[in-house]
């Protein structure tokens, strides 16, 4: 006997609600059981998990507090965004891999600090930072090197902390290391780096009785002072975020940055005076 019309059709869209729910459930599942590899490919750096250890180092080393924005270029399962949250900061991990970007958004999620601690699935070398107040991240040498153009115009005081992998001729301002309790295969990973983006300050200035001019290396000056007709070496010249220090001769300058003006104090001879400089612009 032939089955009646209605009833096959019943049948068919029974099965195919069990294929669709079927389905769905596997999508499902498969989103619950994705379980990152360290070692895994990513789009310009394979995935490897900075030890929790040297993620709050890093956090201490750039000294995250609640007024902080902190970003972690390429954040994996989120783990620093996620510390840096803990310590009340803003924090934005940017990944390129969306099941780590939703991983990390579960882990946020579980750890109970979903609001200040946000992930977005992109490109780190098509994403905005500016706004940033702290930078981590755990790269490749060469990769810091394409990016520190854009670090070096960041504003002047901005921390930068790496895991291990450095700047080149641009030295960390700081590092720190730590002993790696639970060893597996990463723990040669032990290092942070930081570095302060230090002002712009290359270029002459002109004082009240000269001319000052200064050649900038990252966080490291030179140059000389011209005053009451005689030249001085600045020595012992450095840059911390926007705060210059320098000697001339016996005088020790200290001063801020703020744009095209610097002013602070001069000390000569156990005597405190104030001093400014105004770029001059060609
Ligand atoms: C070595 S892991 C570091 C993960 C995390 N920051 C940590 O310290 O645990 C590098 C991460 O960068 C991601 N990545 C690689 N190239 C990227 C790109 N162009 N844009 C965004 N993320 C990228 C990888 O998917 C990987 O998760």
């Amino acid at each position: 006997m032939k089955t009646p019309y209605y009833i096959r059709e019943s049948l068919i869209v029974f099965c195919l609600f069990l294929i669709v729910t079927s389905a769905f459930a596997q999508v499902e599942s498969s989103k619950e059981q994705f379980t990152p590899q360290s070692g895994q490919e990513g789009k310009d750096v394979v995935w490897v998990p900075t030890p929790q250890e040297l993620v709050e180092k890093m956090l201490d080393l750039a000294e995250v507090t609640p007024d902080d924005y902190v970003i972690d270029l390429g954040s994996g399962d989120g783990r620093t965004v996620i510390a840096a949250a803990k310590r009340g900061a803003q924090a934005l991990g940017i990944e390129y891999n969306p099941e780590m970007v939703e991983l990390s958004k579960q882990n946020a999620e579980a750890e109970g600090v979903s609001e200040r601690a946000k992930f977005i699935e992109a490109d780190l070398f098509e994403t905005d930072f500016s706004k940033v107040t702290v930078i981590t991240m755990f790269l490749l040498t060469e990769i810091n090197l394409k990016l520190r153009p854009t670090l070096l115009d960041l504003k002047p005081g901005t921390r930068i902390v790496s895991n291990t992998f450095n700047m080149d001729e641009w030295k960390p301002d700081d590092t720190a290391t730590v002993d790696i309790i639970n060893s597996t295969c990463y723990d040669y990973y032990d290092t942070a780096l930081l570095w302060i983006v230090p002002a712009k300050v290359e270029g002459t200035w002109r004082l009240p009785e000269g001319k000052l001019t200064l050649k900038q290396d990252f966080q490291m000056i030179s140059g000389t002072l011209e005053a009451r007709s005689s030249t001085t070496p600045i020595e012992n010249g450095s840059l911390h975020g926007d705060q210059v220090n320098f000697s001339a001769g016996r005088d020790q300058y200290t001063g801020r940055v703020n744009g095209n003006t610097i002013e602070g104090t001069v000390t000569s001879k156990g005597n405190n005076n104030k001093w400014k400089a105004i770029l001059v612009i060609d």
